[in-house]
């Protein structure tokens, strides 16, 4: 996975919430071109290596048991300085900061139920991209 691409996941609050439907609509409205796609429900383990970069912070274990507790849609996306126009697609971390019309201010009910992942950078968007999916699954 290299340049224009991000990876994503529909977390399980907004899985529970029946919000997949209207959130890819709005990655679709947006111009994202969805390149691989799977619904699938993380482990614990698989949950702790992919936040392991917050493995020190006071709410990582609430992290963990939240990504874990149901599933979640992940994709890799693909557009035009993707991990930017992502990020401003999905808004602020805490949806009580996200601007209006954003994904979290729409469907996020709090900043650790946030409705949904964006990747931070290109590098991370191709870690996170290979940790759940196999390059036949892109395409
Ligand atoms: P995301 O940016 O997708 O990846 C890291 C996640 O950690 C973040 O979304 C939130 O779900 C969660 N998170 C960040 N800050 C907090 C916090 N202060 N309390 C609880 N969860 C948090």
């Amino acid at each position: 996975m290299t340049g224009n691409r991000t990876f994503t996941m529909i977390k399980p609050d907004a899985v529970e919430n029946g919000h997949i439907g209207a959130i890819l609509d709005k990655i679709n409205a947006a111009g994202f071109k969805i390149v691989a796609m799977k619904y699938t429900q993380l482990s614990k383990r698989d949950a702790e290596a992919f936040y392991a970069i917050h493995s020190e912070r006071p709410f990582f274990g609430e992290l963990v048991e939240f990504m874990t507790r149901g599933p979640i849609v992940s994709a890799i996306l693909e557009k035009d300085n993707a991990v930017e126009d992502f990020r401003a697609l999905i808004g602020a971390t805490n949806p009580a900061e996200a601007a209006e019309g954003t994904i979290r201010k729409l469907y996020a009910t709090s900043i650790g139920e946030n409705a949904v992942h964006g990747s931070d950078s290109d590098e991370n968007a191709a870690i996170e991209g290979a940790f759940h999916f196999a390059g036949r699954e892109i395409f």
